[in-house]
């Protein structure tokens, strides 16, 4: 038999973040925010500012590790979630992308007029975030668990086919029932490159991965089973067979009543759910083993004071009988008072 091999990183600490995404409860629960690498703080604005647009902070690996570690200095998280976007892995497939002050992110051409092997496929452009992340691996503190992410298939196709964000997501849903071979095969290249990307985050040094469906609650039944539960299901597989030990949540944000069907069969190893879900429907709905993450509305960490006491104490409360992520239900907003986060650990760390 061999001798068991050292693990190739030095943090070997106890990280609680990790511990609870393998299926242990912890108290207090671990803590991190969705987006928290971002504009509510002073100190990315400031970098923002200093290195120009958004893509060139992703592409500056030595920035990109900074602000990765910004809120970590800041607040101490339990986790701490890579700096740079859903976005890249159309950039990597041959897309333009631009980040337009004001208005968001462009994609062009856009895949509502333009067939997907007409791109000339760039995954270099994916290097520099596998350096962000070993800089972060390494400096990163031993107790903090590193998160890698990437777009699910199904929202990331959404940019893609408009070459925008769009309201209701309508041309793409369009595009998924008229021509669903073509829209097949997109869905199926951005599976075949998450894998890839997200193998190679985890090889670089994250700790767990999460994947961001943020439009998932746009689907019909039938059309969510095709088009969000089958490609995670399959990224999923294929990842945990390559990388057994590394976590993967999936956070399939207006999924409602569809969740313990998406947790069931794409076998994801947490499960995030946004706040427009009953944490205690949630406790009492979902396999009582599977960690949740979630689910505190952003605009109540906005609102602070004894609302958002009540909340964080009902979520605390809900899942205490099960491993648990104190987490945000979507990201936190560029308007949200520094001290309503400090406030909020507090509480959540009170035990
Ligand atoms: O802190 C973190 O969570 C790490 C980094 C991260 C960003 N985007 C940085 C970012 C993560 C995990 C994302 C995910 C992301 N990006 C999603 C899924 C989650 C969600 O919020 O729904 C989506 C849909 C995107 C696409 C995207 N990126 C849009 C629509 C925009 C413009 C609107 C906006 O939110 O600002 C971005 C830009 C973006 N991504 C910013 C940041 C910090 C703001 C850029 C700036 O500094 O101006």
């Amino acid at each position: 038999m061999d001798a068991p091999s050292e693990p190739s990183d030095t943090r070997q600490a106890d990280r609680p973040l990790l511990a609870v995404l393998r299926g242990e409860r912890r108290d207090p629960t671990p803590v991190w925010l969705m987006r928290q690498a971002g504009r509510y703080l002073p100190e990315y604005r400031a970098l923002r500012a200093e290195k120009g647009g958004f893509l060139d902070l992703v592409h500056d690996s030595e920035a990109a590790a900074d602000v990765t570690l910004q809120p970590i200095r800041r607040f101490g998280f339990d986790g701490a979630i890579l700096f740079s976007d859903i976005l890249v892995i159309p950039h990597a497939l041959g897309q333009d992308l631009r980040f337009m002050a004001g208005e968001g992110p462009r994609l062009s051409p856009p895949l509502v007029d333009y067939a997907l092997d007409g791109l000339e496929a760039a995954p270099e452009r994916l290097d520099p975030v596998y350096e962000t992340v070993r800089l972060v691996a390494r400096d990163l503190p031993p107790e903090t668990t590193f998160l890698g992410f990437a777009g699910s298939p199904w929202t990331v196709a959404t940019y893609m086919v408009a070459g925008q964000g769009s309201r209701d997501q309508a041309e793409t849903r369009r595009m998924a029932y008229r021509d669903p071979k073509a829209f097949g095969a997109i869905i199926d290249a951005i599976a075949a490159s998450t894998v890839d990307y997200l193998g190679k985050q985890i090889e670089a040094g994250v700790d767990a991965v999460q994947l961001f469906d943020s439009w998932s609650g746009s689907l019909s039944p039938a059309q969510f089973e095709h088009w969000v539960i089958a490609p995670n299901a399959k990224i999923v597989a294929e990842l945990r067979d390559r990388y057994p030990d590394t976590p993967i949540i999936g956070f399939p944000k207006g999924a409602g009543e569809k969740l313990p069907a998406y947790a069931r069969e794409t076998m994801v190893d947490a499960l995030g759910i946004d706040e427009t879900i009953d944490p205690e429907w949630a406790a009492d709905a979902l396999p009582e083993a599977l960690p949740v993450q979630g689910n505190l509305d952003p605009l109540a960490l906005i609102a602070g004071g004894e609302r958002l006491d009540h909340a964080t104490d009902r979520i605390k409360r809900a899942f205490a009988g099960r491993p648990h992520v104190f987490n945000l239900g979507h990201g936190i907003l560029p308007d949200t008072p520094i001290a309503h986060v400090e406030h909020l650990l507090a509480c959540v760390r009170q035990g």
